[in-house]
């Protein structure tokens, strides 16, 4: 059984997030989707927020084999305990690569058995971000584009000014 782990901030989820996860899912027998941290970037939404936003995507769009959760260590020691196979990432431009290639060299060095696959974007989602969709939201803006409706409510209360 092939396990693979896609981690992120996701602070909130967004449609760019979910069409990688579809598409992961589909890789590979097991998917989790894990809410990390990221200790250079002060996050909007609480770790459980996040985490349940993620859990209703999940159960809306149907995806049997994904598990959501989330860990506030070192994301090779999740991956280890869980006997993972392989971590997920998606690309999104260019300018994403560096940092990326960055993390799964690090990754590796860490564990020499984890394995960093990129999934490219669809076109219509790399120039998608959480921060830029926190931003429209917390002013008012239209961000029913970029996050499913399902959410849309609790992201644009929890934001708004
Ligand atoms: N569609 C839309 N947006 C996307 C996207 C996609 N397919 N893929 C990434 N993004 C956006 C995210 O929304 C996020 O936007 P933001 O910066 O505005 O919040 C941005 O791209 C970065 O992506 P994210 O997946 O949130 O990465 P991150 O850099 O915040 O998180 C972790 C990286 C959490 C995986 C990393 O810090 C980690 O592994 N932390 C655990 C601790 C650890 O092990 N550290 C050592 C790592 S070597």
């Amino acid at each position: 059984m092939k396990l693979a782990i896609y981690p992120g901030s996701f602070d909130p989820v967004t449609n760019g997030h979910i069409e990688i996860i579809s598409r992961a899912s589909k890789l590979f027998d097991k998917l989790i989707v894990l809410v990390s941290v990221n200790m250079f970037k002060p996050a909007s939404f609480t770790i459980e927020e996040r985490k349940e936003l993620l859990e209703e995507t999940v159960a809306h769009e149907g995806f049997t084999n994904v598990e959501v959760d989330s860990f506030d260590g070192l994301l090779i020691d999740y991956f280890n305990r869980r006997k993972a196979d392989v971590i997920v990432r998606g690309l999104r431009a260019i300018t994403d690569f560096e940092y990326e290639f960055q993390m799964a060299q690090t990754n590796r060095r860490l564990c020499y058995k984890a394995e960093t696959i990129f999934l490219a974007s669809k076109t219509e989602y790399t120039y998608l971000s959480s921060s830029m969709v926190k931003q429209i939201a917390t002013f008012g803006g239209d961000i029913s584009d970029f996050v499913p409706e399902y959410i849309l409510d609790r992201i644009v209360k929890r934001l708004k000014k």
